[in-house]
């Protein structure tokens, strides 16, 4: 897969200078220097691919409730910024469309994280692939798209999808690997605490690289490249 990682990907924009995923953040992380940016992407009540960590509403924003039950309409109206700072009162949770969109007008390279919910998973995953033909300009780094679901990354490939795809694990088996060897993923994206020399290696010779969350130390950084991390995910994308 022809894919070149920076060492660095700004974890879901940058989350210390503005709201996580939202428009600001992806500025704020362009003005840091990030190359690439992580965001993760759920479908509204009406089938509406929104940019949200959180599978509510309550932390983000001043809404309540799940965004998988919550319409477009309804959620455009609330508001993701206040809960961060003043500075950024009524900043909109974005649609995918809206994200890539700027992603693509500040030359960044994207890792979408998918997070649909059960039963709604190739709606989502057709939504990004059909986004991405549209605003994916062939001289920004091919876009990389990850889940911890198996079930989400499945109509991927099912639909033949033309982008790399990763497997995110948050605790590790051996069975993570055959997961993603069996998927045909480019990487694996593994909680930091539990990434091991021996593991790195295995997955080298899997052909899989393997990537960092969240990294927010040089020092720990610097480590987890010893051990053969490509890349890591970071709160502060001008950490390095
Ligand atoms: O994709 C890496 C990292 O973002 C996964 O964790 O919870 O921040 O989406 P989370
Ligand atoms: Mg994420």
């Amino acid at each position: 897969m022809d894919l070149t990682l920076p060492k660095i990907i700004a974890h879901r924009g940058a989350p210390h200078e503005a709201p996580e995923n939202t428009l600001p953040a992806l500025d704020a992380a362009n003005k840091l220097g990030a190359k690439w940016v992580e965001f993760d992407v759920m479908l509204t009540l009406d089938d509406v691919p929104v940019i949200i960590h959180d599978k509510t509403l309550n932390r983000t924003t001043n809404g309540i409730g799940r965004v998988s039950k919550t319409d477009y309409a309804t959620l455009k109206m609330l508001d993701a910024g206040s809960w961060f700072s003043l500075e950024f009162s009524n900043t909109k949770i974005p649609t995918l469309e809206q994200y890539l969109d700027k992603a693509q007008q500040l030359g960044l390279g994207v890792n979408i994280e998918m997070k649909a919910q059960a039963g709604k998973e190739e709606k989502l995953a057709e939504q990004i692939i059909s986004l991405l033909e549209k605003y994916w300009n062939q001289s920004l780094p091919t876009p990389l798209i990850s889940s911890f679901s198996v079930e989400n990354l499945i109509p991927l490939k099912n639909l033949a999808c033309p982008y790399p795809i990763a497997y995110n694990t948050d605790s590790w088996h051996d069975c993570c690997r055959d997961i993603a060897t069996v998927l045909n993923c480019f990487s694996i994206h593994m909680n930091k605490q539990q990434i091991t020399k021996a593991r790195v290696l295995e997955n080298k010779k899997h052909n899989l690289h393997t990537l960092a969350y969240t990294v927010n130390s040089k020092t720990e950084a610097d480590k987890l490249f010893e051990l053969g991390v490509s890349a890591i995910f970071s709160d502060f994308p001008n950490m390095l």
